[in-house]
């Protein structure tokens, strides 16, 4: 499943904003990122795609389902009426439609709000929607492992992580569970320890436990294919849900693996990081986001796809709000790359502060907003972090004064001025670190004029 386009109509700043989201043409990757000020309105958009999919996953639960609404202060402050309209390609949901082969693909649906004490102009359509969602309820219907497209929403609040130390009720999850919580909390640490823990006790009990695997070690060491097939037997045995989060998380963390629950002394979660067994709580604030982020994604295809092999190949959209939260930038360089790797039928849409999110990926679309226009960027892969502060986010990479000192002093040492460029390069080297390039640069210069200025 993949959103084409999204029409805005009234929707916070904007009036009326078209968008189409990567893959396209000329941006083959399945993500699209959107940059822009504090207050351009990047939250807006996403959480308008959220709205527009909520109204798939409830009616996905029942044919009459309703999902979230238009909030009133969403509604543009000068307009009466909002209207989103999104349009939706899938080959899965429209291929059981065979009374809709010319658009057997495309889904459009579009919902309306009118402001309380207004009158309604305009009507939500949302028959596209059921008809997407009738499909794949007929499917489940007929099979049980049907896959389900992924659909996610993922807050800036997702920070806010509840690791609990006791399960009071123990609950089974069913393959729309996937759909828990998906666009109010985010990532939810409650509902993914349940959920391990639970998949772990079946794994437990159909498999050879890590405990007894240890003790065992020792004792096949002479008898190297024994231990091989114990290894082997040990490995059938492990849940393909839990491998898939596991391998998730390894491959945007290599430091980290096996992750699993401990039951004594007390219940909790407990991670390998460089072969050393920490408690989850124990990691940074950047690992856990990031674990829970990847981990809560893994979780949810997994769920969702309980016949495929590879749980991580499942389809979906998911969206992320300053998806740079928290991560240092070496992490936050390698996002967009190891996002597209590891979940590599989804469609990511992201927004960001970073310039490193966008300039590190090939084939991104890059929008930037700006007093509610969209932009689309030209390709930054490949482009140093300076320039895209400059070109694309609009910031000048350094302070702005040392900016217009440094200026200066080139333009004295330029112009000849030498006497005026040594003071100012006296006042500089007072207040910038020794190594400074600019420093360095300027240094070489003034010499070289000063030598000029001798011959002549
Ligand atoms: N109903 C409305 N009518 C007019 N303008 C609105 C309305 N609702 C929100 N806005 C404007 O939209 C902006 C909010 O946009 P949004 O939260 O999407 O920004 P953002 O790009 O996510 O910013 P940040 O990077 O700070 O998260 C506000 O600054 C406000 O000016
Ligand atoms: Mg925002």
């Amino acid at each position: 499943m993949e959103i084409k386009q999204v029409i805005l109509k009234n929707i916070g700043l904007f009036e009326n904003l078209e968008i189409l989201l990567a893959p396209t043409p000329e941006n083959p990757s399945n993500i699209t990122v959107f940059v822009g000020n504090n207050g351009a309105g990047k939250t807006s958009i996403l959480t308008a795609l959220a709205t527009s999919l909520s109204w798939f996953v409830a009616r996905l639960g029942s044919a009459q389902g309703s999902g979230n609404s238009i909030s009133e202060d969403a509604i543009l402050n000068s307009a009466n009426f909002a209207s989103l309209q999104i349009r939706i390609d899938d080959s899965y949901g429209g291929a059981l439609d065979p009374s809709n082969s010319s658009k057997r693909n495309e889904f459009e649906w579009t919902l309306t709000k009118t402001r309380k004490g207004r009158k309604a102009q305009y009507n939500s359509h949302l028959n596209d929607c059921s008809r997407l969602a009738n499909g794949y309820r007929e499917s489940l219907s007929h099979d049980d492992q049907t896959s389900l497209p992924l659909i996610a929403f993922y807050p800036v609040e997702r920070v806010v992580l509840d690791i609990p130390l006791k399960i009071r009720t123990k609950h089974s999850f069913l393959q729309l569970d996937g759909y828990d919580n998906s666009f109010s909390h985010g990532v939810d640490f409650r509902r993914f320890f349940e959920w391990f823990r639970e998949r772990e006790d079946t794994e437990n009990e159909s498999g050879i436990s890590e405990e007894v695997l240890n003790q065992v070690k020792p004792l096949l060491e002479t008898n190297q294919e024994a231990w091989k097939q114990l290894e082997q037997l040990s490995d059938s045995a492990k849940d393909r849900q839990l491998t898939a989060v596991r391998r998730a998380i390894r491959r945007f963390m290599p430091d980290m693996d096996n992750l699993r629950v401990r039951r004594k002394p007390r219940l909790y979660m407990a991670i390998d990081k460089n072969g050393e067994a920490l408690n989850v709580a124990q990691l940074s604030q950047g690992e856990k986001s990031l674990m829970a982020l990847v981990g809560d994604i893994a979780r949810r295809l997994a769920m969702l796809n309980p016949a495929l092999e590879n749980p991580l190949e499942g389809d979906g959209i998911v969206l992320i709000d300053e998806v740079d939260l928290h991560l240092h930038p070496s992490w936050q360089r390698s996002l967009c790359d190891r996002l597209m790797e590891t979940f590599p039928n989804c469609q990511f849409v992201l927004t960001t502060h970073s310039p490193l999110v966008i300039s590190d990926c090939q084939n991104l679309l890059v929008y930037t907003l700006n007093n509610g226009e969209l932009k689309r960027e030209n390709s930054q892969y490949g482009q140093d972090a300076n320039t895209v502060l400059l070109e694309v986010m609009n910031t000048s990479f350094r302070n702005e004064k040392i900016e217009i000192e440094i200026n200066d002093l080139l333009d004295a040492i330029q112009d000849m001025r030498l006497r005026e460029a040594k003071e100012l390069l006296a006042k500089l080297t007072a207040k910038l670190p020794d190594q400074h390039i600019e420093l360095l640069k300027a240094k070489l210069l003034l010499r070289k004029q000063e030598l000029r200025h001798a011959k002549d």
